[in-house]
């Protein structure tokens, strides 16, 4: 991706926010009962009534205004009308185009009383995100990205997932660099300062495979554990500067 504009730069922290706050205000409805169809019309409507418009809707092919992946969901979980069950993890991926720049954030949900394991496995991918960003240097790689959340994440026993990753983010969605849960650090694409990438580590309990399934008419896939394990994501959207880096996705 280019540099920003200062005036650019101003365009990513107004959707950054913005998608923050649909974070925000969609938590008070994440109960037993709800379905994740009810949770992306609450997206739906929220983004528009602020002047914004859904990113996944319509992005190549996606059927609808939000990401929800639940339980051993990976990431792109498509709403539909199974209701929320008490235990259920549910990760909300929220990604709004305001003024043609684009905000993505995404958090985990608890649903009534989760087992300590499926909390524990949150916490992990909160902090694998929060290493993975402090980890963000100008001029340094995405290596170096990879390389603190994964660190982490095997330190305390988990799997952070290779195959999907964060990507750079502007005017378009998705853009170069490809920014990994894993790797080697001073390897992989340097950070340009004045450009924005995400940092989403999706984090397993296993090390099972992970299984990709198609969404008709869509060529976004979505992913679930092959052993039904809990998987857990977090995700912001970063701004590098000249001395560090901004997250832009903060209410
Ligand atoms: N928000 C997701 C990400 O973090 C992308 C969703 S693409 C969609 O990159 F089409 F599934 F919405
Ligand atoms: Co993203
Ligand atoms: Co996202």
């Amino acid at each position: 991706m280019e540099p920003l504009q200062p005036s650019e730069v101003k365009g990513m922290e107004k959707a950054g926010q913005l998608a923050s706050r649909t974070l925000d205000h969609v938590e008070k409805y994440v109960k037993v009962g709800v379905t994740t169809n009810e949770l992306n019309q609450i997206v739906h409507d929220f983004t528009l009534s602020h002047g914004a418009k859904p990113a996944p809707l319509g992005y190549n092919g996606f059927p609808k205004s939000v990401c929800t992946s639940v339980n051993e969901c990976i990431c792109h979980g498509v709403p539909d009308d199974k209701k929320l069950a008490d235990g259920d993890i549910i990760n909300i991926d929220v990604t709004c185009i305001l003024d043609g720049f684009h905000g993505d954030t995404s958090r985990m949900y608890e649903v009534g009383t989760v087992s300590q394991d499926k909390r524990d496995l949150i916490e992990v991918a909160r902090t694998a995100m929060e290493k993975g960003i402090a980890a963000v240097v100008p001029l340094g790689t995405t290596g170096d990205i990879g390389f603190a959340i994964n660190k982490f994440v095997t330190k305390k026993g988990y799997y952070a997932v290779r195959e999907i990753g964060g990507h750079g983010i502007g005017k378009t969605f998705h853009g170069d660099p490809f920014v990994p849960s894993f790797g080697k650090k001073g390897k992989g694409d340097r950070l340009r300062p004045w450009t924005c990438i995400t940092v989403e580590p999706m984090i397993n309990v296993t090390n099972e495979p992970i299984v990709e399934f198609s969404i008709p008419g869509s060529t976004i896939k979505y992913y679930e554990t092959q052993d039904k394990s809990p998987s857990a994501q977090w995700e912001h959207t970063i701004l590098i500067t000249d001395e560090g880096y901004e997250i832009m996705t903060v209410s």
